[in-house]
C-alpha cells in the first residue's frame, strides 16, 4: 500500500506531515511519488483564512475524479490537519466520498485509523483531544529534505486573538519536556542537520521546564548545530531576558518574526492582541543596537471590522516607523466560532484591498532597501538546492532567512545543507544575487 500527503497552512502542518508519514512508514505504507500513484492521500489541511478552506473543498473534488478515473485500483482519502478539527463530521456531509478525518490532537491515532479504513470502515473519524499528542516519538519523524529539521517545542495557543482559528484548531498550549526537546535536536544533528527551527504559534511562552531563552541557551550548546531558528513570536511574550538571548547566542539565527497585526490600539484592542502599538515599539527596544543586524519581519491584518482610515493610517505610520525587513499581510477573514465574527464589518471590499495594495507596496519598497544594503558583503549562506534552477542559479538563505541567488559555473557542485561563502552582488524585492568566492 502507498501513501501521499498534500500539505498547506504553516511550518506546523509541514511538520505535522513529516510525522504522519513517520507512523505510516512505521506500519508498513510506502510513499507514493504521486496522488496518480497512491492507495491513500491525505490532504493536509490549514483554515486559517476562508479560501484556504476553499482549497481544501476543490482539491478535494479533483482528487476524486482521479479517484473514479481508476476503477480498478481502489483510493482512501482522508482529511487531515485544521479544517479537519474544525469540521469533523461536516466534511463527509460537504464531500462524502472522504473516507478518513482526523484532527490535530488525534495525530498520533493514524495508524489505526487507516486500518480501520483499509479494513472496510466507512467515514471513519477522530476528532478527540488526546492529551499525550505532543509526545511524539523522535525516531517516527520522515523528514522531507529540507536542510533545517523542524523541531515542536509547543502545540496550541492560550491567546484568543477574536479573528483567530487557532485556539479552537490546535487547543491550548501543551509544552514538550526539555529534555525531549534536547534529544530530538542531538537526534538530527547526528543525522546530519546543521540548522533547526523551533516550531509552537508562540514559541515564547514555552515552560516545559525552563522558559524559552533558557531553551535556547541549552539548545545553542549542541555541537554541530550551526543555526538555531524558531517561530512565531507574541509580542506580550516578549521579554528582556528572551531579546537578551537572541541577541547574544551566536547560534541564534539574527532573524524575529513577531507579528504585529494593527498599529491602531483600538483595532489591537478589538482584536485581543493585549498590547498597544507602543508596546510592541517598546519590546522591539529591548533588542537595543543589535537589532539593525537582524532581520525583522511581521504579519498584519488588513481591514479588521471597525477600521477607519485614521487606524489604517497608524498601521502605516508604524511600518514607516520600524521599517519591517519583511512583512506578510492579509485582508481580515471572518471565521467560524471566533468572537470577531460578531464585530460589524461595513468596510466596502475595494476600500480593504487598496489599503492593502498600499501596505503591500510600501512594504516592498523597505524590503528592497534592506536587501540592498546587504550589496556588498560577504556573508555564510546555507545551500537549499540540489542542482541548479533552469535559470542556471543555486538556490541559498543567508542567516536572517534572505533567498540568495547564487551563479556558478554549471560542472562545480555547491554542498546541499552546507554553509558556503558568498558575496553579494545584487539584490531585489525577492532575493540577493551572490558569487562564491
Ligand atoms: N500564532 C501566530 C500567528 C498564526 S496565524 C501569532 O499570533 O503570531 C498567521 C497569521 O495569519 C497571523 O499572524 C495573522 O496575521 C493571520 N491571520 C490569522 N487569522 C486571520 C484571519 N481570520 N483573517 C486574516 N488573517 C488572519
Ligand atoms: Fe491565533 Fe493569536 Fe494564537 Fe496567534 S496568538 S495563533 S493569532 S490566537
Ligand atoms: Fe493553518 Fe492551522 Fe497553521 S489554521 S496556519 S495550518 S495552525
Amino acid at each position: 500500500m502507498k501513501f501521499h500527503i498534500l500539505t498547506w497552512g504553516c511550518q506546523m502542518n509541514d511538520h505535522d506531515t513529516e510525522k504522519m508519514s513517520g507512523l505510516l512508514v512505521r506500519s508498513g505504507l510506502l510513499l507514493a511519488d504521486s496522488v496518480h500513484d497512491a492507495d491513500l492521500v491525505l490532504l493536509n489541511t490549514c483554515s486559517i483564512r476562508e479560501k484556504a478552506a476553499h482549497k481544501v473543498y476543490s482539491e478535494l473534488g479533483r482528487i476524486n475524479e482521479i479517484k473514479a478515473s481508476r476503477p480498478d485500483r481502489p483510493m482512501a482519502i482522508g482529511v487531515t490537519g485544521c479544517l479537519a478539527q474544525q469540521e469533523k463530521e461536516n466534511i463527509f456531509k460537504r464531500a462524502p466520498f472522504v473516507d478518513l478525518v482526523v484532527g490535530t490532537m488525534a495525530l498520533k491515532q493514524l495508524p489505526r485509523l487507516v486500518a480501520n479504513v483499509f479494513g472496510g470502515g466507512n467515514h471513519v473519524i477522530d476528532t478527540d483531544f488526546y492529551p499525550d499528542n505532543h509526545l511524539f516519538p523522535v525516531d517516527c519523524i520522515s523528514r522531507s529534505c529540507s536542510p533545517k529539521a523542524l523541531i515542536t517545542i509547543i502545540e496550541g495557543c492560550n491567546h484568543a486573538c477574536t479573528y483567530c482559528v487557532v485556539p479552537t484548531t490546535r487547543g491550548s498550549e501543551r509544552h514538550r519536556p526539555v529534555g525531549d526537546i534536547l534529544t530530538e535536536v542531538r537526534n538530527v544533528v547526528d543525522s546530519g542537520f546543521c540548522e533547526v527551527e523551533l516550531l509552537g504559534q508562540n514559541v515564547n511562552s514555552y515552560n516545559g521546564g525552563c522558559t524559552f531563552a533558557e531553551l535556547l541557551y541549552k539548545i545553542a550548546e549542541i555541537d554541530g548545530l550551526e543555526w538555531i531558528r524558531f517561530t512565531t513570536s507574541h509580542p506580550m511574550n516578549f521579554t528582556k531576558e528572551l531579546a537578551q538571548a537572541l541577541t547574544s547566542i551566536s547560534k541564534v539565527a539574527p532573524f524575529l518574526h513577531m507579528p504585529i497585526q494593527s498599529g491602531s490600539d483600538k483595532i489591537l484592542r478589538r482584536m485581543g492582541r493585549g498590547y498597544t502599538a507602543q508596546e510592541y515599539i517598546d519590546r522591539i527596544g529591548y533588542l537595543g543596537e543589535r537589532r539593525n543586524n537582524m532581520c525583522l519581519s511581521t504579519d498584519f491584518i488588513v481591514g479588521f471590522p471597525g477600521e477607519t482610515d485614521e487606524d489604517f493610517e497608524s498601521t502605516m505610520s508604524i511600518l514607516e516607523l520600524i521599517k519591517f525587513d519583511a512583512s506578510f499581510s492579509f485582508i481580515y477573514s471572518p471565521r467560524p466560532d471566533t468572537p470577531a465574527l460578531h464585530l460589524a464589518d461595513n468596510l466596502p471590499e475595494s476600500i480593504k484591498h487598496e489599503r492593502l495594495a498600499r501596505l503591500q507596496a510600501r512594504q516592498t519598497e523597505f524590503t528592497t532597501q534592506s536587501n540592498l544594503r546587504e550589496v556588498g558583503k560577504i556573508v555564510p549562506v546555507r545551500i537549499e538546492s540540489h542542482t541548479p534552477s533552469e535559470q542556471g542559479y543555486w538556490l541559498a538563505r543567508t542567516a536572517q532567512w534572505r533567498n540568495v541567488h547564487i551563479e556558478n559555473s554549471a560542472d562545480s557542485q555547491l554542498p546541499f545543507g552546507r554553509l558556503v561563502d558568498v558575496k553579494i552582488t545584487g539584490a531585489g524585492p525577492h532575493w540577493l544575487k551572490g558569487e562564491v568566492l
